[in-house]
């Protein structure tokens, strides 16, 4: 099985020493791991400095939640994609369903998020999933459809292949209620065959689908266990080192064991 990627989303939590400590924490926590998963922490802007200060020396990249669609000039308030890159960020979040919720994100301007951050070589992580009411309808794969082939089936191959994607249903998001593996895996199948008709199989296999929502200690190590899923965008676990090291750890044993 191909190694995991687990990213911490920390949203708009904690203090500057709160989250000084936490990096930390992450840093010392993580020493001795002779890690194949792949850990990203995606801070505030503010301590955005602090994490890819200690991420050079060690086993995690920093990543930014969010980023302008444009690249400078008079967008008060935004942050560039340049700059994020000139601080040594490798990862950035797009399309976040609270990013679409209450910043009315739309998958067109998601597109062009995406666009400025491949200009910069980052990395981006773009969102999916749907809320409760779609799920009930039965939309939610046309919902998920929709927001793949509109965020990022404009790109070329070479620039696809860059991307990772996170399934994150609405409804499981911050309330406790995780998606079942059945459910998530089904999901990301779907999501795979997607990628695989247009871009062909190596880069559907080769394509991170994480799941995000409720995603925790506890949980991790059942959803982590399927081939499909090759990882979390981790919330509220991702602001306790110890919650978040035993999610990397499932990732780990979920990767040797298969
Ligand atoms: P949660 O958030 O783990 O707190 O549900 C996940 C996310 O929104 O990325």
């Amino acid at each position: 099985m191909k190694s995991k990627l687990v990213i911490g989303n920390w949203k708009m939590n904690l203090t500057f020493e709160e989250a000084d400590d936490l990096l930390n924490a992450l840093q010392e926590g993580l020493a001795d791991y002779n890690l194949q998963t792949e850990v990203v922490v995606c801070p505030p802007y503010p301590y955005l400095e602090l994490a890819t200060d200690l991420a050079e020396e060690s086993n995690f990249y920093a990543g930014a939640q969010n980023c302008s669609q444009f690249n400078n000039g008079a967008y008060t308030g935004e942050v560039s994609a340049p700059m994020l890159s000139a601080l040594g960020v490798e990862f950035c979040i797009v399309g976040h369903s609270e990013r679409r919720k209450y910043f009315n994100e739309s998958n067109e301007v998601i597109a062009q998020k995406v666009d400025r951050l491949m200009e910069q070589q980052l990395i981006p992580v773009v969102c999916c999933g749907e809320t409760l009411e779609e799920r009930k309808a039965d939309k939610h794969f046309e919902v998920v459809e929709k927001q793949i082939k509109e965020t990022l089936f404009h790109l070329k191959k070479e620039d696809f292949e860059h991307v990772v994607i996170a399934y994150e249903p609405v409804w499981a998001i911050g309330t406790g209620e995780t998606a079942t593996p059945a459910q998530a895996v089904e999901m990301h199948k779907f999501i795979r065959s997607l990628v695989e008709k247009k871009y062909g199989t190596e880069i559907a296999y080769n394509t991170y689908i994480l799941y995000g929502g409720s995603c925790n200690a506890k949980n991790a190590i059942d959803l982590f266990a399927n081939e499909d899923i090759d990882g979390g965008l981790i919330g509220g676990a991702s602001l306790k080192s110890g919650d978040f090291i035993t999610i990397i750890e499932a990732a780990e044993t979920t990767t040797k064991e298969n």
